[in-house]
């Protein structure tokens, strides 16, 4: 198959290395919090609106920072805005989109101080976390823009009749509403605003209502890249927002990362309203599975099974769920899992020997431990971790089930749940994940081409790794993202991910 572009993903940084890692923490020291609260930003001008203190997960204490959540007339003042908005930057050429999206990726890594700072403090980050998320971020910038120089500069000359020129364009649709997560608060975040806007979208971003400092900030360093203020808007809130503005009659198009649930409330109320279809780019869950047969090598899958399931608190979409493991090797390869489980500290994320941070809230804390306690009386426990406190901790978790079909939801935190399958018995397995319904990850480990072809084939999974872990996707590597109960199938950080946020037109001329 031929290879597709060119790497051009930011430079990490070496934590080994103590003068990098030195020349960091001077960064994040000097940086320090934001102290002007998030106000939403409407055409250029901070709208006061309720005052809400953002404590920090890692201590309940902490204030990362201030915002003041927007009511439901400034998320219709931001959408008219957007609308005003559109023309004039749907007419601006790609190149310039794609500059001001440039500018701002430096601008990213110039300021990182203050983006690790609240992905830390904040939302709770480890500091390796934290920097995947700003380099992601980065990514997703520079990728976007290159990407729209590509799809969005002349357009396509199609042929034709001698004389008549044919030329398919794209557009941008229009105003564009970006709901977005807190477990990614920047890169997802920033993602979806600059894939809509380098289309030539104006935009109103809704963060989620745990993160919406760091978006704030995101926004503030978008107009300074040189992004019009009539072009994007910012609204913080609760979900009331994010329905106040998808419900409204300018919008052309939403784009959404988080549960299937909103997906789904998102999508009836787009099919509710007047005028223009308007399409959903969702990116939602997943009950992601790893197989593991009996050839598999055992240290192997013990760390990659760690990094998928713990990783992160297991707060990714991407993370592992369910462990799938061959019985003739189960209770070795559980062992192991559990071994290397039982080395990850838990606790304070700016403590650069953790491993777990917190989870995000106490809502998430609790819906977890809900969790924990029915496993805990109708699974089998091989690993509890308590969490330590005060902060939202859960260490991480490992149950084992009857079958695949016990666990009927995506839990999202570090909760591993694992089944034994017979050799024999391998396209049960893959019945059972094809029957969740979902289609983000799937984890492969297998020394065997056959079955890795033969599962491969049978699972129309989004992203399937074989062999390693199952997160952390790159941009413009591993285009990211599923389809069927995990989302509508664009693929993020991908080449065909600006279609998403584009019209096309053809344009017949009789020369
Ligand atoms: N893009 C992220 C990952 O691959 C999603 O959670 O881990």
């Amino acid at each position: 198959a031929a290879l597709y572009g060119s790497r051009v993903n930011s430079a990490g940084v070496e934590f080994g290395h103590a003068e990098e890692l030195s020349r960091l923490m001077d960064d994040l020291k000097k940086a320090g919090l934001p102290t002007a609260p998030a106000r939403a930003i409407v055409g250029g001008e901070a709208r006061p609106g309720t005052r809400r203190e953002i404590v920090s997960p890692i201590d309940g204490r902490t204030v990362a920072g201030v915002v003041e959540d927007a009511d439901e007339a400034t998320a219709d003042v931001a959408m008219a805005a957007a609308k005003a908005g559109f023309s004039a930057w749907a007419a601006t050429p790609a190149a310039t989109r794609a500059e001001a999206i440039r500018k701002a990726s430096d601008l990213l890594e110039a300021r990182r101080g203050l983006f690790l700072n609240l992905l830390q403090v904040e939302a709770g980050k480890t500091l390796d976390d934290a920097v995947a998320d700003l380099r992601e971020a980065v990514d997703f910038c520079r990728y976007y823009a290159r990407q729209a120089e590509r799809l969005f500069g002349e357009g396509t000359v199609m042929p034709g009749p001698t004389g008549e020129e044919n030329r398919l364009v794209l557009r941008g649709r229009g105003p564009f509403v970006a709901i977005s997560p807190w477990n990614f608060p920047l890169a997802i975040f920033l993602g979806q605003v600059t894939a809509a806007l380098v289309a030539g979208n104006s935009v109103v971003a809704k963060p989620a209502e745990q993160t919406p400092v760091i978006a704030f900030e995101a926004v503030k360093l978008l107009h300074e890249a040189g992004v019009p203020r009539s072009a994007l808007h910012y609204v913080p809130g609760d979900g009331r927002i994010g329905a106040r503005l998808v419900a409204h009659p300018a919008v052309a198009g939403v784009v959404f990362t988080g549960s299937t649930e909103v997906a789904r409330i998102i999508n009836r109320t787009l099919a509710a309203k007047e005028g223009p279809i308007v399409p959903l780019i969702a990116e939602t869950g997943g009950i992601n599975a790893m197989i593991v047969d009996a050839t598999a090598l055992p240290e192997q899958v013990a760390d990659d099974v760690v990094t998928s399931a713990f990783r992160s608190a297991g707060q990714r979409c991407s993370a592992l769920r369910l462990m799938c493991v061959q019985e003739d090797v189960a209770d070795r390869m559980i062992e192991m899992v559990v071994g290397a489980a039982r080395e990850l500290k838990v606790g304070d994320p700016r403590d650069p020997s953790v491993h777990v941070g917190p989870v995000i809230d106490a809502e998430a804390k609790e819906k977890l431990e809900a969790h924990i306690k029915a496993m805990k009386e109708s699974a089998r426990t091989h690993l509890a971790t308590p969490g330590p406190t005060p902060g939202t901790y859960v260490g991480p978790h490992v149950f084992e089930l009857a079958g695949p079909s016990d666990l009927k939801e995506e839990i999202f935190g570090p909760i591993l749940h694992v089944v034994r399958y017979k050799a024999n018995r391998l396209d049960d397995v893959i019945a059972a994940i094809d029957a969740t319904g979902y289609g983000l990850t799937l984890g492969i480990h297998s020394r065997i081409e056959d079955t890795v072809a033969r599962i491969v084939a049978r699972l129309e999974t989004g992203n399937v790794y074989v062999n390693r872990n199952i997160i952390g996707a790159v941009v413009g590597t591993q285009p990211f993202g599923g389809h069927g109960l995990s989302g509508t199938g664009p693929k993020a950080g991908g080449p065909h991910y600006l279609l998403r946020f584009a019209t096309e037109q053809t344009v017949t001329i009789n020369t």
